[in-house]
């Protein structure tokens, strides 16, 4: 599939879905406390997003690649929520839970998808519970640091490889690794379109980035080693050795001039 190149005025729609999904992070803010449990901002936040004219997009989500269902295999579960909420060592896809209940120091990466008026917009934020130990704050500004370092590169001229290769050459300065199975992606009208984003450095991502592109880019930053493991539930992924795992994400569009975010 090629690499679809959107209008100004598709860019606006992107725009307008991607602004309330940044208005859907500020006021889930408050609720991020010790105490509160991921089933119930989940529900907050579904509440928000349908309540301003939009559709949680990952809810009833299954991946393309799952979606033909094999004779004698269980078929793949539809993402159950309406964010992903992802604890500690949960990297991504975390599956909303009334027994997940957020303790002080923990971390809790949300990714946030919605379509408005038939566009997409997609972000990731992960908020500190509290107070967080000092290796793990590095984790947290590590992580928002490598998404601008890899935005930076996000201008016509360059490859998709600068993307990642600056992204992960910031990860691993500060001593942290980068995941190599989930990337970021193009969007639109839906929410997985060409080109895969990958965040690390891939000589053969050698995609030139034109204006009209739109595509996220997320990446996730482990304290430990860079290996994932999924649960039973098929979703939740987390860190093989048990570290903690930070996630930042922003929807971008290529312009002459450079990147501009679309979730602000
Ligand atoms: N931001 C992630 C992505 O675009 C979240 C996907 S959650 C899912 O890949 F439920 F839609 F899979
Ligand atoms: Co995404």
């Amino acid at each position: 599939m090629p690499v679809t190149l959107k209008s100004q005025q598709q860019i606006e729609m992107l725009r307008a879905a991607g602004h309330l999904v940044r208005e859907t992070f500020e006021m889930l803010r408050d609720y991020v406390r010790p105490g509160v449990t991921t089933a119930e901002l989940d529900a907050i936040a579904e509440e928000f997003i349908r309540r301003h004219g939009a559709e949680p997009v990952y809810k009833g989500y299954i991946p393309p690649g799952h979606r033909t269902v094999r004779r004698g295999e269980p078929p793949f579960p539809p993402f159950p929520g309406s964010i992903c909420a992802s604890v500690n060592d949960v990297i991504c896809h975390g599956i909303p839970s009334p027994r997940i209940k957020l303790r002080q120091g923990d971390i809790i990466g949300v990714d946030i998808g919605l379509r408005l008026n038939g566009w997409i917009g997609d972000a990731c934020v992960t908020y500190p519970v509290g107070q967080v130990d000092a290796r793990t704050q590095k984790l947290l500004e590590t992580t928002q640091e490598c998404l601008r370092r890899g935005i930076e590169q996000a201008r016509p001229g360059n490859s998709l490889r600068d993307v990642g290769a600056a992204i992960q050459r910031h990860a691993e300065s500060q001593g942290f690794s980068v995941v190599r199975e989930y990337t970021g992606h193009g969007l639109g009208r839906n929410l997985h379109e060409e080109p895969t984003v990958l965040h690390y450095d891939e000589p053969k991502a050698t995609l030139r980035l034109r204006p009209g592109m739109v595509f996220t880019i997320e990446p996730m930053v482990n304290a430990g080693k860079p290996g994932t493991k999924s649960d039973p539930d098929r979703w939740t992924v987390r860190t093989a050795d048990g570290s903690r795992s930070a996630q930042f994400e922003h929807t971008i569009a290529i312009t002459e001039d450079g990147p501009i975010l679309l979730t602000v």
